[in-house]
């Protein structure tokens, strides 16, 4: 029986029975983890990168990583940063595929990839040389001759789970104590976050994203773990999972009349354009769930719609 030391025992359970119902449905329909991946590559990269300070917004970080187009106006560093976190990634992603342990070479090598090309940033995949200060913080990190032995300590803690963790709470665990460590002199929270999910996705969890709207929550429940009281980001961190836990579930609804299809799908089940289901959707007069930047229907609620709105030869044109 898998159990919980730390999360709320309502939400552990709840994750627990989505997570099984996502098992479930494997192996999911190609295209929906295509399109899963690429909205989660934005939305993670994205959010993570805001925290940071990057201001990209959603839809210039998916211009620069789609399109490997330019923004006017924003540095050559925030190009990059949204390049290199899909980089990153992908690096975890075939980690992850491959089944790769983790060692202190992946974290390095994570950390090399986030910082790739960025002036100012000498330590790439190296420890920092230097005293580093968290803004906020309450405590000063470990100093650098104290950096490898402690990052050697963090992946024997990552890979032996020596307190039996669920891996949720080992995943958000293990995040705090790499920032504790602040062993880089930047990009230690992206390092982190990467970690966090190549952790859960091992273990066959969506890719958890802590948005940029969350940052100061985020804060203040790190603040709280360097005093020793982790249960509040724990918890905060499997609210996360469980949201993109949801979102995964939406997307692949296994009913076929549940399933979602994109907007342009569904105006071939009715007579409407592309741009009046948007409206309507957007409205809440159709259900519809927005990913990153498209909405997603069903064709259940094509119906529904059609039936409460549609006039009778509208109706007709149902098409199943
Ligand atoms: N009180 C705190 N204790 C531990 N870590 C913290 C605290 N406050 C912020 N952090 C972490 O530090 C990160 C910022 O460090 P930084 O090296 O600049 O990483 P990045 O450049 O990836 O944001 C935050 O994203 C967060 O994860
Ligand atoms: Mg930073």
């Amino acid at each position: 029986m898998v159990s919980s030391k730390i999360i709320d025992r309502e939400l552990f359970e709840r994750i627990l029975e989505k997570k099984n119902s996502l098992d479930k449905a494997r192996p999911l329909s190609a295209e929906i983890v295509q399109k899963l991946r690429q909205e989660m590559e934005i939305e993670w990269t994205y959010n993570s990168n805001a925290i940071e300070g990057n201001s990209l917004s959603y839809e210039e970080t998916r211009r620069v990583v789609e399109r490997g187009l330019t923004i006017g106006g924003k540095s050559l560093r925030e190009h990059f940063e949204a390049i290199n976190h899909v980089n990153a990634i992908r690096f975890i992603e075939k980690l992850v595929e491959k089944k790769q342990k983790i060692t202190e070479q992946t974290i390095l090598e994570i950390h090399s990839l986030i910082v790739k090309g960025i002036d100012g940033v000498r330590e790439k995949g190296q420890y920092r040389s230097g005293t580093v200060f968290i803004g906020g913080a309450v405590f000063t990190p470990p100093p650098p001759i104290e950096l490898k032995a402690r990052m050697l300590d963090l992946i024997d803690f990552v890979n032996k789970n020596p307190d039996k963790l669920h891996v949720i709470e080992l995943a958000a665990i293990s995040h705090h104590k790499l920032v504790w460590i602040h062993p880089f002199v930047d990009g230690n929270g992206r390092t982190a976050r990467i970690l966090m999910n190549l952790l859960l996705m091992k273990k066959g969890f969506p890719p958890t994203v802590i948005l940029n709207v969350d940052r100061q929550k985020y804060y203040r429940r790190l603040k709280e773990a360097d005093r020793g009281k982790s249960k509040p980001f724990v918890d905060f961190v499997a609210r996360n999972v469980e949201r993109n836990l949801d979102l995964y579930l939406k997307a692949i609804k296994t009913g076929k009349d549940e399933q979602y299809i994109s907007l342009q799908e569904a105006t071939r089940h009715c007579d409407y354009s592309q741009e009046y289901l948007s409206l309507q959707a957007r409205n809440g007069k159709l259900e519809a769930h927005k990913l990153g930047r498209n909405w997603f229907t069903t064709k259940k609620a094509i119906q529904a719609y059609l039936k409460k709105h549609a006039t009778k030869n509208q109706k007709l044109k149902f098409i199943q």
